[in-house]
């Protein structure tokens, strides 16, 4: 049993427009930045999200089999978490929903009553989870919703009362620098109402050179999604960089407690880009900060979650302890009267 909303604020092709702005006006106002800089939220194209699902199968990126092991290995604990009555299962980003078939299937041989609703900006990628669990849970009930995050969040509360565990898995959390995940974390909570359960993905501090590889695959495929970026530029705002004059580098900041990805200019170049009228000077081995990897101790994780409003309920492991699943409960304090 499948189902499929699509919650839109605006017109569609204003979106689009939106959008393509938003792009053009970030790649300006960062690459004219010293130290130039480009978010990571826009390696997520096609090609972007294809290659980020090989990087999640490679050997050394351990975060994905770490989440799977956590899972599966606290699926009893999670259920514990979920004994009274009707749910929502809410994902964010459900990708193709693997992770999240070791849940429901634990779910539905323990006769839990819950839907599932998994809420995600592509259309496309909704469609295909929707077959995909139609398929793997004939049982199941989803109602995929297409929308931003909160958008689908809010929709979902004005149209529904049950009690919802909302999953933010993966490591997407670790994207967002420490001030954006406190708004994101607390636009969350404004969205949820008491009582409510996150899950949310944290990759743990570890030994520095399995973070290293993790971002450094002998592959080239993580190379290769950094540097979609710059194709991403090149197709959708009438760039002209030179793919081969700029190669992937990847570090761990001891301090910021980030792996941190650049692209770096092999040589001293001038790139053109249509869409904003402009071209950019790069000296040679100037870099372009493209992303934050965050990595977090527990400390961190308990600190997010008290100054967001929740409180942790559990600390879920993969057996080497590199990866949480970090168990939260809105709380919400009614002012005594
Ligand atoms: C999506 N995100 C959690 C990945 C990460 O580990 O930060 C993206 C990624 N970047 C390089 N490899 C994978």
């Amino acid at each position: 049993m499948g189902s499929l909303y699509k919650v839109l604020t605006h017109l569609d092709l204003e979106n689009i427009v939106n959008e393509q702005q938003a792009f053009s006006l970030d790649v300006l106002v960062g690459l004219s930045e010293k130290p130039k800089r480009l978010s990571s939220r826009y390696f997520y194209d096609d090609r972007g999200s294809e290659l980020f699902a090989q990087i999640m199968d490679l050997p050394e990126y351990y975060l994905t089999k770490c989440e799977f092991n956590v899972l599966k290995r606290n699926r009893k604990e999670i259920e514990a978490l979920l004994t009274d009555g009707k749910f929502n299962l809410v994902e964010l980003g459900a990708g193709d929903g693997r992770k999240t078939s070791i849940l429901i299937e634990n779910f539905l041989n323990h006769n839990l009553k819950f839907k599932y609703i998994p809420i995600d900006i592509s259309e496309a990628a909704m469609k295909n989870l929707i077959e995909t669990m139609n398929e793997k849970f004939p049982s199941l009930h989803t109602d995929g919703i297409v929308a931003e995050y909160f958008n689908g969040l809010k929709w979902l509360g004005n149209v529904n009362a049950e009690k919802s565990l909302v999953l933010f898995l993966g490591s997407n959390l670790g994207n967002f620098n420490k001030p954006q995940s406190r708004v994101f974390l607390r636009n969350l909570w404004n969205t949820l109402n008491d009582g409510d359960l996150l899950i949310t993905g944290f990759d743990l501090k570890k030994d520095i050179d399995v973070m290293r590889r993790a971002y450094n695959d002998s592959r080239g495929i993580t190379s290769e999604f950094n540097l979609n970026l710059l194709r991403r530029i090149n197709r959708e705002l009438g760039g002209n960089f030179d793919l081969n004059k700029f190669r992937h580098f990847a570090s761990y900041d001891v301090f910021s407690g980030a792996m941190e990805s650049y692209l770096v200019s092999l040589e001293r170049q001038t790139v053109y880009i249509e869409a904003v009228s402009q071209n950019f000077f790069f000296e040679a081995w100037e870099p372009i900060h493209t992303e934050y990897s965050y990595k977090y101790l527990e400390s961190d994780i308990r600190s997010l979650a008290e100054t967001t409003g929740f409180t942790i309920e559990k600390q879920l492991y993969d057996s080497r302890k590199y990866f949480i699943d970090s168990v939260w409960r809105v709380q919400k304090i009614t002012p005594d009267k």
